[in-house]
């Protein structure tokens, strides 16, 4: 169907312009400065001079708990969440019942996740067979092969380190042979410490250290970026870590409730990652949506439900309070991941690119309330928060899956 935005401010990590965009069969067909009144077919939205519309946001890093955990969460609640969050793309980790550490197991989820046409998913595969950190997965232990069904653009053991030095350093080589990145999940021995190991251990492979919690993690990544600039070496940290410390933690409900992996720090650390965002020493945000039913948390179970408030938490923390330009967020939120994960068509608002568009209203309040989420995971610690910012339309593949009742 061929819809034209017209009137919006049109800002992604390239351009900042007002303008009309159109799209039309599942990609955008015109990006044109603002028009006089220029005859238009088909459905026309109207963004007042004042909505923002830029590239859906691409998640690296999220759990969708399928197989095995449909009580936290299922492919269908989870997708919805990423509409409702703006997200068009999102990577899920290999930490169900079974782990997902093979070709077959991921294409059957990603087929499924398709067919329910909300979200483009890309299950990662685990890099030793079963996550048990004895033998290499079977998909990395297959030959690399260009007739495959399901190639992943992560492959990640996210939840636990691999502990053998010897089995994780061959993972990353044999990963890196076949043109793979792998998220690092770095907490053995602390973070610092494994951020350390991974980078050791993963010289010359594309690296990416999942949610970098530290300042020392921070600074370790800042040293090895400015020592080869043309390293391969990549980092994401999170909407919560950036926006909270332990003292919210400790203050918020059951105090198994402020749980996460990595631990929320303190201000030392949540300043220090928010200066290596500036200056591009950490390249993306991903949200490491993990959601639990209120049993599992009651029990100590670590994670925030996060793809519904990351755009309004990142908005309200980054650009309302560090003075981060639209545009720098959206690299964070959109054009950096897709690059990374080497999603061609995605991050851009560009003639020829999937039409996957957020539609944002980034001067109203909004009242966080978790109860309203459509992830089955209702635990945050940004419920009942007044932030700024709302996802208003969600567009994937030229399709709206997510429109705002208000
Ligand atoms: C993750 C989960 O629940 O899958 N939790 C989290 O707090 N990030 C796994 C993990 O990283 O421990």
């Amino acid at each position: 169907m061929k819809i034209t935005f017209r009137n919006f401010r049109i800002t992604d990590a390239f351009t900042d312009t007002m303008g009309s965009v159109t799209v039309n069969g599942g990609r955008i067909v015109d990006v044109s400065p603002e028009s006089e009144a220029r005859p238009i077919d088909g459905l026309v939205f109207d963004g007042g001079g004042r909505l923002v519309l830029t590239s859906g946001f691409v998640d690296m890093h999220a759990h969708f708990r399928e197989p095995g955990f449909s009580e936290k969460e299922t492919l269908e609640s989870a997708s919805l969440a990423a509409a409702r969050g703006g997200y068009t793309s999102v990577v899920c980790m290999a930490n169900t019942k079974p782990p997902v550490d093979n070709e077959a197991a991921a294409y059957s989820i990603k087929r499924r996740a398709d067919t329910l046409g909300l979200t483009r998913l890309y299950p990662a595969i685990s890099l030793t067979e079963g996550m048990n950190g004895k033998k290499l997965s079977p998909y990395l232990e297959a030959e690399p092969s260009a007739a495959r069904a399901y190639s992943p653009p992560l492959l990640s053991e996210d939840g636990k380190d691999v502990e053998d030095d010897g089995l994780f350093s061959a993972a990353l080589r044999r990963a890196a042979e076949g043109g793979h990145t792998v998220s690092c999940h770095c907490d053995l021995g602390g973070e610092d410490a494994a951020v350390d190991r991974a980078l050791r251990l993963g010289a010359g492979c594309r690296v990416h250290i999942a949610h970098v919690s530290t300042k020392g993690a921070a600074e370790l990544l800042r040293h090895h970026k400015k020592r080869d600039p043309r390293t391969l070496l990549t980092a994401e940290t999170t909407p919560h870590h950036i926006a909270l410390t332990c003292r919210d933690a400790a203050t918020s409900g059951p105090e198994t409730f402020g749980k996460v992996a990595p631990p929320l720090r303190g201000e030392e650390d949540r300043l220090a990652l928010i200066e290596a965002l500036k200056d591009g020493v950490i390249d993306v945000i991903a949200t490491d949506h993990a959601p639990h039913t209120t049993e599992d948390k009651l029990n100590g179970a670590p994670g925030f439900s996060g793809l519904e408030t990351a755009f309004t938490v990142c908005y309200s923390t980054l650009v309302k309070r560090h003075n981060f330009s639209p545009q720098k967020l959206f690299s964070l939120l959109s054009a950096a991941p897709a690059r990374i994960l080497g999603l061609s068509g995605h991050g851009a608002i560009a003639a020829g690119n999937n039409a996957d568009i957020v539609i944002l209203d980034t001067e109203c309040e909004t009242l966080i309330d978790s109860a309203m989420f459509a992830s089955r995971g209702k635990n945050t610690l940004f419920s009942g928060r007044k932030l700024y910012g709302a996802v208003v339309l969600t567009l994937c593949g030229g399709r709206v899956v997510y429109q705002s009742p208000f």
